[in-house]
């Protein structure tokens, strides 16, 4: 159940040396393609890397927080098509998020890696330094990369008690 699955979700840096059955690749990918989009333009396209040397050099996409992916048995990388529809953050981000949840309840972790507006060093941006190491084309803008693997750390879910309620309101802003 959905509700169970989010309760004990986190996001999972590392990984076991094991690779992910292709059965369960190929239910990730079909997974992406049924993503929800804006007039259901479908404007992403996804890569899915499992080669290690380029895990490795994934894992450099930013000095900080893309480092993980060296050691993921798969990386997502999730392109957006700005001149297909306008809304396409939005539509990789439903996207990628489908793929965690989906990830998790076929027993994997995952975690995000974000590309956008993330520099890969001072004269260089993250998306221009896997636009180059992908062969990327000009015209699909690198939105995030989602790392994923057999865990090898758990964590426990997000306590009931540590969820900020505080941030809901019912009718108007400020009423509870
Ligand atoms: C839009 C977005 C961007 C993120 N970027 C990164 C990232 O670049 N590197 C990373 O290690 N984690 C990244 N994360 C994971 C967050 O750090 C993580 O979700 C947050 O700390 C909460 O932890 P939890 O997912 O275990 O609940 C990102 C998450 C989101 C939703």
């Amino acid at each position: 159940m959905l509700l169970s699955l989010l309760k004990k979700r986190r996001s999972i840096r590392k990984y076991q040396p094991r690779p992910i059955e292709k059965e369960k690749i190929d239910t990730l990918m079909e997974c992406v393609l049924r993503s929800p989009s804006s007039r259901n333009l479908n404007p992403w396209q996804y890569i899915f890397v499992t080669d290690p040397g380029l895990l490795a050099k994934l894992g450099k996409s930013k000095e900080h927080g893309s480092a993980f992916l060296k050691g993921a048995a798969l990386a997502v990388v999730i392109l957006g098509d700005p001149e297909r529809c306008d809304v396409w953050i939005e539509d990789c981000s439903i996207a990628a998020t489908i793929l965690q949840l989906v990830a998790e309840e076929m027993g994997l972790g995952s975690c995000w890696v974000q590309i956008r507006l993330r520099k890969h060093g001072n004269n260089l941006s993250a998306e221009e330094y896997i636009r180059d190491l992908l062969q990327i084309p000009d015209n699909l803008v690198v939105a995030s990369v989602i790392g994923m693997g057999y865990p090898d750390e758990t964590k426990s879910g997000h306590n009931q008690e540590t969820l900020q309620y505080d941030k809901i309101f019912l009718n108007f802003f400020g009423q509870r």
